[in-house]
């Protein structure tokens, strides 16, 4: 498509024009708009862009590998990749409140990458001088002021806000001026894969809002699993009027881990294990949203293949609560 052509073209010399021969750092989280402005700086400079990927263990099954093979594997964009699962996961141990949760997980994200940031900046040759960011139109519009900021915070967001001071870095955002779906067609214009620019959102904190109270890593591993199930079979399973996958007919959807045991019965014997709940909504805007009438025939697949592989979860419920009152997220 030529006008997307164009864009792109406009968009790599207007970068190369302010970066010059300095380095750019990037965030690179899995998510679509840190993948996006990856992609499109990598097309403009290359090796002077280092992508910097923190794992705090509460990512998908497999995820971090995927940005890895994604980023490092098929663009070769230098991306460093730091475990800190280990960090996390010992800061949160014995923590339970939701919005304790987020606070840990969001400030410790901000540690690591600025020690990670300060380090790339003190060892490489050329001054790196840039940090570069995501942010898409929305977020602009959002992070305002004025009358959009919301009196009440319900749930506290990811909030990167004066890190660029704080590093010394001046800040790139080479998709400020786009809507969601532009940085999606721009993504896949890219050649980065359309499973990738088409995923549904995934929250900051990651599973560490999905597993309700403290977060373990015996549960994380457990929701991966369970998870995984489920978007495959979202994946698979399609709609007969529209042809459409129930991944794509919804526009989140989700397992959450549920630290209760209930009994069950598999062969001879009795089980004692862990409680799932499905969740997927259709919405348009988040802030609002109906929990998915998904059809039986997948819920009735996905139930029979999380208990039987899923050693450790013996059942599995689904969420059939709209927001408002509930919200999507179950922390
Ligand atoms: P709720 O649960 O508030 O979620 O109905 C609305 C949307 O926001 C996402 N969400 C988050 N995203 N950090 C994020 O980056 C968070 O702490 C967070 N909490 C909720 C949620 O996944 C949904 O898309």
């Amino acid at each position: 498509d030529w006008v997307m052509r164009d864009h792109i073209a406009e968009a790599v010399a207007a970068i190369r024009e302010q970066v010059g021969d300095e380095e750019v750092i990037l965030g690179l989280s899995g998510g679509v708009d840190s993948s996006v402005a990856a992609a499109l700086i990598h097309r403009a400079i290359g090796d002077q862009l280092t992508c910097v990927f923190v794992d705090h263990g509460l990512l998908r099954l497999n995820e971090g590998d995927m940005v890895m093979d994604m980023f490092a594997g098929k663009l070769h964009a230098k991306v460093v990749r730091v475990d800190a699962s280990e960090l996390f996961l010992g800061k949160l141990a014995g923590v339970s409140d939701p919005e304790a949760k987020r606070k840990i997980i969001g400030g410790l994200f901000v540690d690591v990458f600025k020690a990670e940031a300060a380090r790339i900046k003190q060892t490489h040759s050329r001054h790196v001088a840039w940090l570069a960011q995501g942010t898409i139109y929305p977020d602009v519009i959002e992070s305002g002021g004025g009358k959009n900021k919301k009196a009440v915070t319900i749930k506290s967001h990811h909030n990167v806000g004066g890190l660029p001071e704080q590093l010394g870095l001046k800040l790139l955002e080479p998709l400020r001026d786009l809507f969601k779906d532009e940085v999606r067609e721009l993504g896949v214009a890219l050649g980065l894969p359309p499973e990738m620019v088409y995923r549904h959102p995934f929250p900051g904190p990651g599973l560490g809002v999905r597993i309700l109270g403290e977060v373990k890593k015996e549960y994380a591993d457990l929701l991966r699993r369970a998870d995984d199930i489920f978007i495959q079979e979202l994946r698979n399973f399609r709609d007969e009027h529209t042809g459409k996958t129930w991944y794509d007919l919804t526009s989140q959807a989700f397992t959450v881990f549920l630290p209760v045991k209930s009994v069950g019965v598999m062969g001879d014997g009795r089980t004692y294990d862990y409680v799932v709940a499905l969740r997927a909504v259709q919405t348009s805007d988040f802030m609002t949203a109906d929990w998915a009438e998904l059809p039986y025939a997948l819920l009735k697949k996905v139930s029979s293949r999380i208990i039987n592989e899923v050693r450790g979860i013996n059942r599995v419920t689904y969420d059939v609560s709209s927001k408002p009152p509930a919200t999507i997220e179950w922390e």
